[in-house]
């Protein structure tokens, strides 16, 4: 890009934050279905780990859709821009040591895969929120599956739109027959290791 200049060097580094923070800054991506748990999940660990002193951020299909990315659909094109400044976003987060919690359908390997290759290898922690589409269907906290079913929306993720299960993921969740309480735990205890 012509006429741009980075100005990285004259600000203070990630480790300068990291060490007040006292903590690292790391991305928890969470795919899977709408409806699947994401958000809940992530809310309940951020909370968790709030009170234990450690600093975090989530981040939803429902907020950055109202606010940043307003502008886009969910035509498979505007998914892939929805991740990409998601992606961008979350890496400036993780680079001020926030523990960043991405609660995102993020539907193909392909845009999983941008979001990890614009966040970094190393600060990508990818989980699978396995909640099958019987179960969210049955749940259907929005009603959307519902409107859905009815046509009343296009390309919904599960009903009209392909969702692919990651190959490798770092964490499965499964969220069946199980308190959130015992989800986060699994969650937690994981990631312990990884902010100090
Ligand atoms: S993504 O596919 O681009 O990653 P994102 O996570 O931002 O999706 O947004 C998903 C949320 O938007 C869902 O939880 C649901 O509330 C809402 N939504 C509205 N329309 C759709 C749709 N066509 N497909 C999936 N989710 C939709």
């Amino acid at each position: 890009m012509q006429n741009l200049y980075s100005t990285k060097d004259s600000l203070l580094s990630r480790e300068d934050k990291e060490k007040l923070l006292n903590q690292k800054g790391i991305c928890i991506w969470l795919t899977g279905l709408s409806g699947s748990g994401k958000t809940t999940i992530a809310n309940y660990v951020s909370r968790q780990l709030h009170d234990n002193g450690v600093y975090t951020q989530v981040l939803d299909g429902d907020n950055i859709r109202l606010g940043i990315n307003k502008n886009l659909s969910f035509s498979d094109q505007d998914r892939q821009e929805n991740i990409r400044r998601i992606a961008e976003v979350t890496k400036l987060f993780v680079e001020a040591g926030v523990v960043t919690f991405c609660c995102f359908v993020s539907p193909t390997q392909k845009m999983r895969a941008l979001a990890k290759n614009v966040i970094g290898e190393n600060d990508f922690f990818e989980v699978f929120v396995s909640t099958n589409l019987e179960t969210c269907e049955i749940r259907d906290v929005k009603g959307l599956y519902k409107r859905a079913r009815k046509g009343e929306i296009k390309d919904f993720t599960g009903v009209s739109s392909s969702f692919e299960c990651p190959v490798n993921p770092d964490l499965v969740l499964d969220t069946e027959n199980k308190s959130i309480n015992e989800i986060g735990e699994t969650l937690i205890s994981v990631l312990l290791n990884k902010l100090k």
